[in-house]
């Protein structure tokens, strides 16, 4: 492909954020250095950039988020309810002295969110009991010291089939390429980009109604990071910027039915639905996953 280059006139605003003139700021500087790009990315897109000791308390609760997933998956297997899933995470959290940020959070009325097979997301659990060859989402986002980490898994239940294979290998593929796109001076819609392109070429959808976003101070900061896009659109990845990539990826058609609980997403055609989330930091390298594990 041809490599399109636009011109900056010196009378534009300047291409780094300063929102003052691209003559009065960057024009014959070799790198673009913001004055203050907390302040900037707080005025302009009221996105909280994570200092270092922000970034060692997201960390922590990160580790507690992976730890609690693990325990879970010690614990899946078919006749278990996914109600039991919620006991074990809700005393697992407390035990580590963090607080479940789902409970309670806009009336989910429980500690974490569980979603099986055709369930996109936001699962309450309940009575629902699982099948051997079942899928299941576990969304796990525990706040622990004021911080918040959002991380989630999809593990097999008993002997998975050929269809839970497929969609489990490409949400899990979908994430690490999205991830792959961090880097400062990239935008958000290059990590959209990546997960639609490689999603669709396997034949499968990317969900729209639900995105990644900030994280942090709080459960949903922002800005939103969807899982589609196009390549150069949306705001500069900058070191410091903390937020989450969760494609949900569908094996059929990408739209979606809320049932009358107002929280559980379904597929409209009942296809099955996988997703990964990580929580990722923008370093002056590239990334940091703060929930880190195996793609
Ligand atoms: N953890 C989900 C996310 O990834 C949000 C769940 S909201 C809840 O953003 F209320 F259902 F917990
Ligand atoms: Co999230
Ligand atoms: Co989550």
């Amino acid at each position: 492909m041809k490599n399109k280059t636009v011109k900056v006139g010196r009378n534009d605003p300047c291409p780094c954020g300063s929102e003052r003139k691209y003559k009065k700021c960057c024009l014959g500087r070799s790198t673009f250095k913001p004055k203050n790009l907390k302040a900037l990315y707080a005025k302009k897109y009221k996105i909280k950039l994570k200092q270092p000791k922000d970034v060692e308390g997201i960390r922590q609760a990160g580790r507690l988020a992976l730890d609690t997933l693990d325990l879970i998956e010690s614990e899946i297997r078919p006749g278990i309810t996914t109600d039991d899933i919620n006991s074990v995470a809700h005393k697992f959290t407390l035990k580590n002295g963090a607080i479940p940020a789902p409970l309670n959070y806009r009336g989910f009325p429980k500690s974490v969110c569980v979603s099986v097979n055709e369930i996109i997301c936001h699962g309450i659990p309940g009575e629902r009991i699982l099948q051997d060859g079942d899928i299941v989402n576990i969304d796990v986002t525990p706040i622990l010291n004021g911080y918040y980490a959002d991380a989630s898994k999809t593990f097999f239940v008993g002997k998975p089939g050929s269809e839970a294979q497929k969609i489990v290998r490409v949400a899990r593929n979908s994430l690490s390429r999205g991830i792959s796109m961090v880097n400062p001076g990239n935008t958000i819609g290059d990590i959209g980009w990546v997960i639609q392109k490689y999603a669709e070429s396997k034949g499968c959808s990317v969900v729209r109604e639900f995105v990644g976003h900030g994280v942090g101070f709080d459960f949903h900061e922002p800005p939103q990071v969807p899982h589609f896009g196009r390549k150069g659109e949306g705001i500069k990845l900058v070191p410091g910027m903390v937020f989450t990539i969760e494609p949900m990826v569908n094996l059929g058609e990408k739209d979606l039915v809320i049932l009358d609980d107002q929280w559980t997403a379904i597929t409209k055609d009942r296809s099955l639905s996988a997703q990964f989330e990580q929580t990722i930091l923008v370093t002056e390298q590239g990334f940091e996953s703060l929930t880190p594990y195996d793609l």
